[in-house]
């Protein structure tokens, strides 16, 4: 690795899901919706959550989203999960988003936010999220 490397941004956190937008994945002039992506987003949270709660959970808030640039369609689309907090019964999660076009060298960042999840028990109520050894 290479000083000029380190200066190259990248994705922070633990790659969780890996998936290519099809055309069903589109709107009439053929650009990725972006419910599509936050449905991407949501389910690699949603993986990290179940894993740190041990269980249920549920998405309660995410913050405000941007997105940098547009995703096509056969890319390669990447989601990036860091663990940031973890509350009595919340976990806060950060997802970046990175995509790697068909002819390109290297990936992008789309966008990126701060999903909240609750640990939940059968019945929908809260319940403390298990310490972590
Ligand atoms: C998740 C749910 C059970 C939480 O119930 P609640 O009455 O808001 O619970 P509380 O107020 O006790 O908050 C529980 C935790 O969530 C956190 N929280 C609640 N709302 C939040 C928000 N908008 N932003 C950030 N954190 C939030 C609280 O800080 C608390 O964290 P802590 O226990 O780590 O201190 C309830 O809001 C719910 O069922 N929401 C719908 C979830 C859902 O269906 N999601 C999918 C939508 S399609």
């Amino acid at each position: 690795m290479t000083t000029l490397d380190d200066d190259k941004p990248r994705p922070r956190g633990e790659l969780t899901i890996q998936v290519v937008p099809l055309p069903g994945d589109t709107n009439a002039n053929g650009d990725v919706y972006a419910g599509w992506l936050i449905k991407q987003m949501d389910m690699a949270a949603a993986s990290i959550a179940g894993r740190v709660s041990q269980g249920r959970n549920a998405t309660v808030a995410v913050d405000r989203m941007e997105f940098l640039s547009p995703l096509r369609v056969g890319s390669q689309v990447s989601c990036y999960c860091e663990l940031v907090d973890i509350g009595r019964s919340s976990m806060k999660i950060n997802v970046e988003v990175w995509t790697l076009d068909r002819a390109a060298k290297r990936p992008r960042k789309v966008t990126e936010a701060l999903f909240v999840f609750v640990a939940i028990d059968e019945h929908g109520r809260i319940r403390e999220v298990p310490d972590q050894l």
